[in-house]
């Protein structure tokens, strides 16, 4: 059976083409075979007009004796003779079998008579009773013959006329097929797909349903317009996380860069009441003035994030090695990792690729997730880092840890600016916003993989070094403000 549906169509074409190829030849037969039976039919109507002319002789002969009548006769009766001998199948056919022999039996016995009356120039009462007798069964033979042929020719001219019938008739089956297949293989998944467009415009990416595994044009058709919904649906949302992340940028840069100056002004205030006034100051006082300084310290670094995660100028990018921002970002952490008795494990191969970056904010990007992995484990377990070349263009940073897991309905959420989990003074929520925002600085992507009670999975893609960027040194990317 066709399967695709460019096969079908050229399967029911070539059927149809053989049809009308067959129906025409039906039909050219026919009308050979219509005219052949009317020359027959005329041999036949030849045949019976000699049979009576040869009754006619006998007829005048019988009245008055005159033997030219059988000279005549007998001439009409050779006639008869070859006639009869040519259309002799024919006879058979029309009349049944041995018809022919039967006729031409008559036909000789008559001649005989004729003939031995014309050598006597007489004939007995007895001869001329069987003359008659002969005559008449030959003119009813020859009789039968032209009124069976002309039903016959009758009847094969209603056939001829039946042919355009037939053909209508299977044209009409054919073309039904035709159209049944156009809708059922076509016009139906076409409106399906066409409502699923309208519904995708609408921004409902579900893919068209139902099992689409055969390799029909339709099948193909919708396999590929449900990968692509998949493409629009993840671009879609990584749209609206940049969109957020931008927005919020915007605002929070501004009210950031408000609070710097104040936030610095209270830190150096702080700091020269203390230098100045030390010995003026009560402990108690000089505590409470520590901790004006703790918390606007806490502060602009808070500010300090906000900044970062809002900074939309370029990254200056070189070539880095991996290795080297993972061990210096690692020594920024060792102090908090050691004191919760986590193991820290580094997997990164010797002749690991140079990865395209911006020195600071990769060590950023990976303070960001030691930091909330440290957070996750709280006490005993381990973080890995691991790199690998992941394709031509990108190598991962996988950074797993075997903490306590982000809830799947979290998992929605971790790089939305401000969402976090954490407690009133353990989490801003903008750790993970920053991180999503440089790596996309770095044209790359962050993926997670997480399970409750056994840890979670950040893999960072970063853009590998080409060798052309490596020899040139540095080279700039803006990804915009996301
Ligand atoms: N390694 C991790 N294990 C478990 N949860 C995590 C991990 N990293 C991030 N999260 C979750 O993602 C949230 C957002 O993280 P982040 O943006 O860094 O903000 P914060 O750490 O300030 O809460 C966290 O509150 C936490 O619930
Ligand atoms: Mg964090």
């Amino acid at each position: 059976m066709a399967r695709t549906i460019r096969a079908k169509i050229l399967a029911i074409t070539v059927v149809s083409l053989l049809f009308t190829c067959m129906v025409s030849l039906i039909y050219v037969w026919q009308i050979m075979n219509l005219s052949r039976m009317l020359f027959n039919a005329q041999r036949f109507e030849d045949l019976l007009n000699d049979i009576l002319e040869v009754r006619r002789y006998e007829k005048n002969f019988l009245l008055y004796g005159d033997p030219k009548n059988l000279t005549e006769s007998l001439v009409y009766l050779k006639d008869t003779r070859i006639t009869i001998k040519t259309l002799a199948k024919d006879i058979d056919r029309v009349m049944g079998k041995g018809t022919y022999v039967k006729f031409a039996n008559l036909l000789e016995k008559y001649s005989f008579i004729v003939d031995n009356s014309l050598k006597n120039k007489s004939i007995t009462s007895e001869d001329a009773e069987k003359l008659r007798t002969y005559g008449k069964k030959l003119v009813d033979i020859a009789n039968s013959l032209v009124s069976r042929k002309r039903k016959l020719i009758r009847k094969t001219f209603g056939h001829t006329a039946a042919v355009p019938f037939v053909f209508l008739g299977v044209f009409v089956i054919v073309a039904t097929l035709m159209v049944q297949l156009v809708f059922q293989r076509l016009l139906k998944p076409l409106k399906v797909i066409e409502d699923t467009i309208e519904r995708v415009g609408r921004g409902d990416f579900s893919p068209i349903p139902g099992e689409w595994s055969e390799e029909d044009e339709i099948s193909r058709l919708i396999r590929a317009f449900n990968s692509m919904a998949h493409e629009l649906q993840v671009n879609q949302e990584a749209l609206i996380q940049s969109r957020k992340i931008a927005a919020i940028g915007t605002f929070t840069a501004g009210i950031a860069h408000e609070l710097n100056n104040p936030l610095n002004n209270i830190c150096l205030c702080a700091d020269t009441l203390i230098e100045e006034y030390a010995d003026e100051l009560s402990p108690e006082v000089r505590e409470l003035v520590f901790d004006i300084i703790q918390q606007a310290e806490r502060a602009a670094d808070i500010v300090k994030n906000l900044l970062d995660f809002s900074r939309t100028d370029r990254l200056v990018l070189s070539c880095l090695d991996l290795r080297e921002v993972i061990q210096k970002t690692y020594r920024l952490v060792k102090n908090q990792i050691m004191l919760a008795g986590i193991r820290f494990e580094m997997d990164i191969p010797d002749d690991l690729p140079k990865v395209l970056g911006h020195f600071r904010s990769l060590q950023q990007i990976f303070l960001n997730l030691f930091l909330n992995a440290i957070q996750a484990i709280e006490s005993h377990g381990s973080i890995t880092v691991r790199a690998v070349e992941d394709s031509n263009e990108f190598i991962r940073v996988d950074v797993i840890d075997t903490g306590k897991g982000i809830k799947p309905e979290d998992l929605k959420h971790i790089f939305t600016p401000f969402y976090t989990t954490k407690g009133v003074g353990r989490g801003t929520g903008l750790g993970l916003s920053v991180t999503y925002s440089l790596v996309k600085k770095h044209g790359g992507h962050i993926e997670v993989e997480s399970e409750i009670g056994r840890g979670s999975k950040f893999s960072v893609y970063l853009r590998r070094c080409k060798p052309e960027l490596c020899e040139n040194g540095e080279r700039s990317v803006n990804s915009g403000s996301g």
